[in-house]
C-alpha cells in the first residue's frame, strides 16, 4: 500500500472510531466497508457510496461531463472525443485522423491529448506540432479506446472545490512548484534546497533544454512540472472564499446530480474560470499532508455522516 493510501485509511479509521462505525479494510486497503446501526456502505478507491452510480460514471468520463456542463451553460474546457469503436460501424472508412487534424489547426496548433477516463495526470500530452500529435494519438490509442482533445489553455493556477450536499466544504489552490534564480546558484543547487526529487521534474527540465549546471538569473522562474496534479507534486493553499468559482462549482455539482465531489477549475491567463474535470472520488490526502489534517478529516466525517444518515 502506498503512503498516500495509508494516510487516507488512517483518517477514515479515526472518523469511524469517532462516530462508532465498524470499519473493515479489504484488498490491501483499496476497499473499506463501513457498518453502523444496521446500515452499511463501501468506499472504493476514493469514491464514497453517497453518489448515484450513473452520476459518478458520467464524471469519470471527461467528454460526458463536458456535454452535460456545456448544455447547462456552465463554463467548461472544450473536449472533442476520439474513439476507436467508430471503426465498428459498417461503411465507416474515413477514420479519426481528419477530425484530429482539423481540431489541431482550429486551435492554433497547441492542444492537449489525454485519455477520456484518465486520472492523476497520467498520459496527458501537450502537443505543438504534427509529429508530437501523431506520437501522442498513436500511443494513447494503443492503450485506450477513448481519448479526448482539448485546446491548450495558458493556466495561472488550478482550484479544487470540494462540495457536499450543495455546500462548499473547501477551496484549495493548486500551484506548480517553481525555482527562482538568485544570480548565484545553479539550477541543481536551487532544486536541492527545495528538496525536489521527482524524476518528472528532471524530464521537464531536459525538455526545456535547461542544464542543471546553469546559473539561474536573479528573479527568473522555472516551473518544474506541467500538470497541476497533487499526486505529481503541485503545492496546495487553502483559500477562504472565492465566490466566482464557488458558484461555478455548485452549478456543476447540481447539473451532474452529484452529492459529494470535487470540481477542478482552471484560471486562465486571460482570467477566465473553466471547469477541467469533476471528480466523484474526493482525494484530499495531499491537502491533509500539507498541514491540513484536521480540516480534511472533518470533511470526510461530515460526508460519512450524511451518507450513512448518522
Ligand atoms: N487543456 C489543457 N490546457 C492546459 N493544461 C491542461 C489541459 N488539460 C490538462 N491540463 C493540465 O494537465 C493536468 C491533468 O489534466 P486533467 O484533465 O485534470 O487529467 P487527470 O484526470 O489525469 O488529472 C491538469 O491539472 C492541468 O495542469
Ligand atoms: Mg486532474
Amino acid at each position: 500500500m502506498n503512503e498516500r493510501r495509508s494516510v487516507f485509511l488512517r483518517i477514515i479509521r479515526e472518523v469511524c472510531a469517532d462516530l462508532g462505525i465498524e470499519c473493515d479494510v479489504l484488498s490491501e486497503g483499496w476497499i473499506v466497508l463501513l457498518q453502523a446501526y444496521g446500515r452499511k456502505g463501501f468506499i472504493y478507491s476514493y469514491s464514497f457510496g453517497i453518489n448515484e452510480d450513473s452520476a459518478a460514471k458520467i464524471c469519470t468520463d471527461k467528454y460526458a461531463t463536458f456535454l452535460i456542463l456545456s448544455q447547462e451553460g456552465i463554463p467548461v474546457v472544450q473536449y472533442e472525443l476520439i474513439y476507436t469503436q467508430i471503426y465498428r460501424y459498417r461503411g465507416n472508412t474515413s477514420g479519426n485522423w481528419k477530425k484530429i487534424l482539423e481540431f489541431f489547426y482550429k486551435h492554433g496548433r497547441k492542444i492537449v491529448v489525454k485519455p477520456n477516463k484518465g486520472a492523476s495526470g497520467k498520459k496527458v500530452y501537450f502537443v505543438e506540432n504534427e509529429v508530437q500529435l501523431e506520437k501522442a494519438v498513436s500511443d494513447l490509442l494503443s492503450d485506450f479506446s477513448q481519448i479526448v482533445l482539448s485546446p491548450f489553455y495558458e493556466v495561472n493556477c488550478e482550484y479544487r472545490v470540494v462540495v457536499l450536499d450543495e455546500k462548499v466544504e473547501l477551496i484549495v489552490r493548486k500551484d506548480i512548484p517553481y525555482i527562482e534564480g538568485d544570480g548565484k546558484s545553479t539550477i541543481y543547487e536551487l532544486l536541492f534546497t527545495h528538496d525536489i526529487n521527482n524524476p518528472e521534474v528532471y524530464e521537464n527540465l531536459s525538455r526545456k533544454n535547461k542544464l542543471l549546471s546553469h546559473i539561474l538569473e536573479k528573479g527568473k522562474r522555472i516551473y518544474l512540472l506541467q500538470h497541476h496534479n497533487l499526486t505529481k507534486g503541485a503545492k496546495v493553499k487553502i483559500i477562504e472564499r472565492k465566490p466566482q468559482i464557488e458558484g461555478i462549482a455548485l452549478r456543476a455539482m447540481k447539473a451532474l446530480n452529484l452529492r459529494f465531489g470535487s470540481v477542478d477549475i482552471i484560471e486562465t491567463r486571460s482570467n477566465k474560470y473553466l471547469i477541467l474535470e469533476v471528480n466523484p472520488g474526493v482525494t484530499l490526502v495531499s491537502v491533509a499532508i500539507q498541514g491540513n489534517y484536521c480540516k480534511v478529516k472533518n470533511i470526510y466525517k461530515r460526508a460519512i455522516k450524511r451518507w450513512l444518515q448518522l
